[in-house]
Protein backbone atom coordinates (compact mmCIF):
# COMPACT_ATOMS: atom_id res chain seq x y z
CA UNK A 1 0.00 0.00 0.00
CA UNK A 2 1.07 3.63 -0.67
CA UNK A 3 2.37 5.57 1.64
CA UNK A 4 0.54 8.63 3.11
CA UNK A 5 1.32 11.48 1.71
CA UNK A 6 2.52 14.71 4.08
CA UNK A 7 -0.93 16.59 2.60
CA UNK A 8 -3.03 13.41 3.70
CA UNK A 9 -1.28 13.48 6.91
CA UNK A 10 -1.74 17.13 7.96
CA UNK A 11 -4.76 16.51 7.26
CA UNK A 12 -5.33 14.10 10.14
CA UNK A 13 -3.46 17.08 12.40
CA UNK A 14 -5.22 17.58 15.46
CA UNK A 15 -4.72 21.40 15.21
CA UNK A 16 -5.56 21.70 11.34
CA UNK A 17 -9.40 21.79 10.81
CA UNK A 18 -10.11 21.92 6.96
CA UNK A 19 -13.82 22.95 6.10
CA UNK A 20 -16.30 19.56 5.35
CA UNK A 21 -15.17 19.14 1.06
CA UNK A 22 -19.38 19.52 0.32
CA UNK A 23 -20.17 19.72 -3.27
CA UNK A 24 -20.63 23.29 -2.68
CA UNK A 25 -17.42 24.21 -0.87
CA UNK A 26 -15.41 21.84 -4.02
CA UNK A 27 -17.69 24.39 -6.69
CA UNK A 28 -16.72 27.53 -4.64
CA UNK A 29 -12.70 26.55 -4.40
CA UNK A 30 -13.60 25.56 -8.21
CA UNK A 31 -14.81 28.74 -9.31
CA UNK A 32 -11.80 31.16 -7.27
CA UNK A 33 -8.89 28.91 -8.87
CA UNK A 34 -10.04 29.29 -12.11
CA UNK A 35 -7.39 31.88 -13.89
CA UNK A 36 -10.20 32.57 -16.11
CA UNK A 37 -12.82 33.56 -13.40
CA UNK A 38 -13.57 37.49 -13.61
CA UNK A 39 -12.84 39.72 -10.63
CA UNK A 40 -16.58 40.18 -9.71
CA UNK A 41 -17.09 36.34 -9.65
CA UNK A 42 -14.01 36.04 -8.14
CA UNK A 43 -14.25 38.73 -4.90
CA UNK A 44 -17.98 37.30 -4.50
CA UNK A 45 -17.03 33.07 -4.19
CA UNK A 46 -14.11 33.69 -2.20
CA UNK A 47 -16.51 36.23 0.22
CA UNK A 48 -18.74 33.01 0.52
CA UNK A 49 -15.28 30.49 1.83
CA UNK A 50 -14.54 33.33 3.57
CA UNK A 51 -17.72 33.31 5.36
CA UNK A 52 -17.70 29.51 5.76
CA UNK A 53 -14.45 29.96 7.30
CA UNK A 54 -15.19 32.49 10.28
CA UNK A 55 -18.58 30.42 10.94
CA UNK A 56 -16.52 26.92 11.24
CA UNK A 57 -13.96 29.20 13.21
CA UNK A 58 -16.32 30.17 15.90
CA UNK A 59 -16.86 26.78 16.84
CA UNK A 60 -13.40 26.75 18.47
CA UNK A 61 -14.23 29.70 21.06
CA UNK A 62 -15.37 28.19 24.79
CA UNK A 63 -18.99 28.12 25.54
CA UNK A 64 -20.95 27.84 28.88
CA UNK A 65 -24.23 26.21 29.25
CA UNK A 66 -27.00 28.70 29.20
CA UNK A 67 -30.86 27.86 29.29
CA UNK A 68 -33.59 30.62 27.62
CA UNK A 69 -37.24 30.49 27.70
CA UNK A 70 -38.78 30.65 24.18
CA UNK A 71 -42.14 32.31 23.05
CA UNK A 72 -43.90 28.55 23.44
CA UNK A 73 -42.98 29.17 27.61
CA UNK A 74 -40.56 25.78 27.71
CA UNK A 75 -36.90 25.55 28.34
CA UNK A 76 -34.21 25.37 26.07
CA UNK A 77 -30.95 24.06 27.24
CA UNK A 78 -28.53 25.88 24.90
CA UNK A 79 -25.07 27.42 25.24
CA UNK A 80 -23.36 31.28 25.16
CA UNK A 81 -20.13 32.26 24.27
CA UNK A 82 -17.17 32.62 26.56
CA UNK A 83 -14.93 35.23 26.41
CA UNK A 84 -13.78 38.07 23.90
CA UNK A 85 -12.79 37.93 20.40
CA UNK A 86 -10.72 40.42 17.90
CA UNK A 87 -9.76 39.92 14.69
CA UNK A 88 -6.43 41.08 13.39
CA UNK A 89 -5.76 40.85 9.34
CA UNK A 90 -2.47 40.75 7.90
CA UNK A 91 -2.04 43.12 5.22
CA UNK A 92 -2.68 43.62 2.20
CA UNK A 93 -4.75 40.34 1.49
CA UNK A 94 -5.98 39.91 4.93
CA UNK A 95 -8.00 42.97 4.93
CA UNK A 96 -10.64 40.79 2.44
CA UNK A 97 -11.66 38.67 5.06
CA UNK A 98 -12.39 41.54 8.01
CA UNK A 99 -15.62 42.21 6.37
CA UNK A 100 -16.90 38.37 6.25
CA UNK A 101 -16.03 38.46 10.10
CA UNK A 102 -17.77 41.37 10.36
CA UNK A 103 -20.79 39.68 9.03
CA UNK A 104 -20.62 36.91 11.94
CA UNK A 105 -19.68 39.33 14.69
CA UNK A 106 -21.11 42.59 14.83
CA UNK A 107 -19.02 45.67 15.62
CA UNK A 108 -15.99 42.74 16.37
CA UNK A 109 -13.05 44.92 17.02
CA UNK A 110 -10.48 44.14 14.36
CA UNK A 111 -6.28 45.05 14.70
CA UNK A 112 -3.70 45.21 11.85
CA UNK A 113 -0.22 43.80 11.15
CA UNK A 114 1.69 44.82 7.75
CA UNK A 115 4.74 42.68 7.38
CA UNK A 116 7.09 42.57 4.60
CA UNK A 117 10.16 40.92 3.43
CA UNK A 118 13.67 42.79 3.95
CA UNK A 119 15.44 42.44 0.47
CA UNK A 120 18.76 42.90 2.23
CA UNK A 121 18.11 39.89 5.05
CA UNK A 122 15.25 38.28 3.32
CA UNK A 123 13.34 38.23 6.74
CA UNK A 124 9.65 38.95 7.66
CA UNK A 125 10.16 42.40 8.91
CA UNK A 126 7.32 44.16 10.64
CA UNK A 127 6.33 47.68 9.32
CA UNK A 128 2.95 48.13 11.11
CA UNK A 129 0.64 46.66 13.96
CA UNK A 130 -1.87 48.67 14.85
CA UNK A 131 -4.12 46.13 18.03
CA UNK A 132 -6.90 46.52 20.22
CA UNK A 133 -5.30 47.58 23.55
CA UNK A 134 -6.57 44.90 25.78
CA UNK A 135 -5.59 42.06 22.87
CA UNK A 136 -4.32 40.05 25.62
CA UNK A 137 -7.70 39.06 27.03
CA UNK A 138 -8.72 38.15 23.83
CA UNK A 139 -9.37 35.18 21.51
CA UNK A 140 -7.54 36.57 18.40
CA UNK A 141 -9.09 35.25 14.63
CA UNK A 142 -5.89 35.68 12.99
CA UNK A 143 -7.04 36.55 9.31
CA UNK A 144 -4.89 35.71 5.88
CA UNK A 145 -5.94 33.96 2.67
CA UNK A 146 -2.74 32.31 1.60
CA UNK A 147 -0.46 30.33 4.40
CA UNK A 148 2.63 29.63 1.75
CA UNK A 149 5.73 29.54 3.26
CA UNK A 150 4.59 30.80 6.67
CA UNK A 151 7.29 33.46 6.93
CA UNK A 152 4.96 36.24 7.23
CA UNK A 153 1.96 34.56 9.51
CA UNK A 154 5.04 33.68 12.21
CA UNK A 155 6.19 37.03 12.25
CA UNK A 156 2.63 38.34 12.69
CA UNK A 157 1.79 35.31 16.00
CA UNK A 158 5.13 36.58 17.22
CA UNK A 159 3.65 40.01 17.35
CA UNK A 160 0.61 38.71 18.84
CA UNK A 161 2.81 36.98 21.64
CA UNK A 162 4.64 40.30 22.19
CA UNK A 163 1.12 41.68 22.69
CA UNK A 164 0.32 39.04 25.44
CA UNK A 165 -1.70 37.00 23.75
CA UNK A 166 -1.92 33.72 24.51
CA UNK A 167 -0.85 31.17 21.96
CA UNK A 168 -3.96 28.58 22.17
CA UNK A 169 -6.40 31.69 21.99
CA UNK A 170 -5.29 32.21 18.22
CA UNK A 171 -7.67 30.97 15.28
CA UNK A 172 -5.45 31.60 12.29
CA UNK A 173 -8.24 31.07 9.41
CA UNK A 174 -6.65 31.03 5.67
CA UNK A 175 -8.24 29.82 2.65
CA UNK A 176 -5.51 28.06 1.45
CA UNK A 177 -2.68 26.47 2.99
CA UNK A 178 0.60 24.35 1.98
CA UNK A 179 1.81 21.34 3.23
CA UNK A 180 5.23 23.76 4.04
CA UNK A 181 3.22 26.45 5.31
CA UNK A 182 1.30 24.62 7.86
CA UNK A 183 4.24 22.30 9.48
CA UNK A 184 6.57 25.95 9.89
CA UNK A 185 3.61 27.17 11.72
CA UNK A 186 2.82 24.45 13.77
CA UNK A 187 6.60 23.67 14.43
CA UNK A 188 6.45 26.83 15.95
CA UNK A 189 3.35 27.55 17.62
CA UNK A 190 2.13 24.04 18.50
CA UNK A 191 -1.19 25.09 20.61
CA UNK A 192 -2.92 27.56 17.80
CA UNK A 193 -5.31 26.10 15.54
CA UNK A 194 -6.01 26.79 11.74
CA UNK A 195 -8.85 26.55 9.88
CA UNK A 196 -8.70 26.54 6.45
CA UNK A 197 -11.04 25.42 3.52
CA UNK A 198 -7.81 22.78 1.81
CA UNK A 199 -4.19 21.91 2.47
CA UNK A 200 -2.91 22.22 -1.78
CA UNK A 201 0.21 19.69 -2.72
CA UNK A 202 3.06 22.60 -2.22
CA UNK A 203 5.09 25.58 -3.07
CA UNK A 204 6.61 26.36 -6.50
CA UNK A 205 9.79 27.91 -6.90
CA UNK A 206 8.54 31.75 -6.29
CA UNK A 207 6.77 30.29 -3.34
CA UNK A 208 3.09 30.14 -4.55
CA UNK A 209 0.64 27.70 -3.76
CA UNK A 210 0.20 25.03 -6.16
CA UNK A 211 -2.46 24.29 -7.09
CA UNK A 212 -3.26 27.27 -5.87
CA UNK A 213 -5.22 30.39 -6.89
CA UNK A 214 -2.82 32.74 -8.03
CA UNK A 215 -2.21 36.02 -6.39
CA UNK A 216 -5.04 36.43 -4.18
CA UNK A 217 -4.43 39.75 -3.32
CA UNK A 218 -3.97 40.99 -6.73
CA UNK A 219 -7.28 39.29 -7.96
CA UNK A 220 -9.17 40.20 -4.83
CA UNK A 221 -8.39 44.34 -5.12
CA UNK A 222 -7.98 44.14 -8.77
CA UNK A 223 -4.00 45.07 -8.50
CA UNK A 224 -0.99 43.54 -10.39
N1 LIG B 1 0.14 34.49 -1.68
C1 LIG B 1 -0.77 34.39 -2.67
O1 LIG B 1 -1.57 35.29 -2.90
N2 LIG B 1 -0.76 33.26 -3.40
C2 LIG B 1 0.08 32.23 -3.18
O2 LIG B 1 0.00 31.23 -3.87
C3 LIG B 1 1.00 32.37 -2.13
C4 LIG B 1 1.03 33.52 -1.39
Amino acid sequence: MASESPREALKQHPQVHILEQSKQLRALLTIIRDHSTPRGDFIFYSDRVIRLLVEEGLNYLPVVDSVVETPTGSEFQGVDFLGKICGVSIMRAGEAMEQGLRDCCRSVRIGKILIQRDEETAQAKLYYAKLPADIASRYVLLLDPMLATGGSAIRAIEVLLEHGVQEEHILFLNLLCSPEGIRAVLDKFPKLQIITSDVDDGLDDNKFIMPGLGDFGCRYFGTD
